[in-house]
């Protein structure tokens, strides 16, 4: 086994309508170790999400090969997949994804419900995890009672009440202002430096990018930079000015 936890190589993914093959990745090879911290950049339509969703188990690859955490995605069944996902991924996305009827705190304990932990135990675990975002005081209203910003720790929240090794986010600050996003990438930059949490996102916004220590810059499907954040923001600018 590598020891990463992400190990993807030469990976494609074509979509089809009918007989019509549009191909969106081509090739790509990524290897994340336990306790990375990596932005995934890139135009609209260059394949960020696409590659987060085979990444998250939600879609897969077309062609090349997915081992998630050493199991080799590809030759499992659906159970088996939902399983590991379950296990190892916790996903925050743009619009929160909160179920507005529920309290803060059944929202983040849902997971562990669905996964057949006790009411009572799922309840302590939550209160838990609100603490660790800085929000047991919310934990009985409701998402709308809240800020986007609180709305999207909540969901952080909910992401790791499994206690999975790696967050998966696209675009989590995409609709959160400035002062609000800087809020959020610090929170993950804690979460990975004080849990060894591996977080994964995607972002459009170079400042948000910053925070990570590793960037991915991907165009038309292909990787074009992968290494340091500062060093390929660097570039960024050079070539856009
Ligand atoms: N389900 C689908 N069926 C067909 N084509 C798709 C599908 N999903 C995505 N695509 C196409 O694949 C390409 C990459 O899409 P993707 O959503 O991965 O881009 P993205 O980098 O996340 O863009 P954005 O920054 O706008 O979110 C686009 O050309 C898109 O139209
Ligand atoms: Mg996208």
């Amino acid at each position: 086994m590598s020891g990463l936890l992400i190990d993807i190589r030469q990976v494609t993914k074509s979509y089809f309508s009918g007989s019509v093959e549009t191909q969106v990745l081509f090739g790509v090879d990524l290897a994340v170790p336990r306790g990375d911290f990596l932005a995934v950049m890139g135009q609209s339509g260059s394949g960020k999400s696409t590659l987060m969703n085979i990444l998250g188990c939600l879609d897969q690859a077309t062609g090349g090969s997915y081992f998630l955490n050493g199991v080799d995605t590809l030759t499992l069944s659906r159970n088996e997949l939902a399983n590991i996902r379950n296990r190892t991924i916790g996903f925050v996305f743009q619009s929160f994804n909160l179920i507005k009827r529920m309290s803060v705190a059944e929202n983040v304990a849902l997971p562990l419900i669905y996964a057949g932990v006790s009411r009572a135990r799922a309840h302590a675990k939550a209160l838990l995890e609100l603490e660790r975002v800085g929000l047991k005081d919310m934990a009985k209203r409701t998402p709308n009672q809240l800020s986007g910003g609180q709305q999207q720790r909540v969901a952080i929240a909910r992401a790791l009440v499994g206690d999975p090794p790696l967050i998966l986010a696209d675009e989590p600050t995409g609709n959160l202002d400035t002062q609000t996003s800087v809020e959020i990438m610090r929170s993950f930059q804690q979460l990975n430096e004080e849990r060894g949490i591996t977080i994964l996102l995607v972002t459009h916004e170079p400042d948000i990018a910053a925070y990570s220590k590793r960037l991915v810059r991907l165009k038309d499907g292909r990787v074009l930079y992968d290494g340091p954040a500062a060093e390929g923001l660097h570039q960024m600018n050079a070539t856009t000015v």
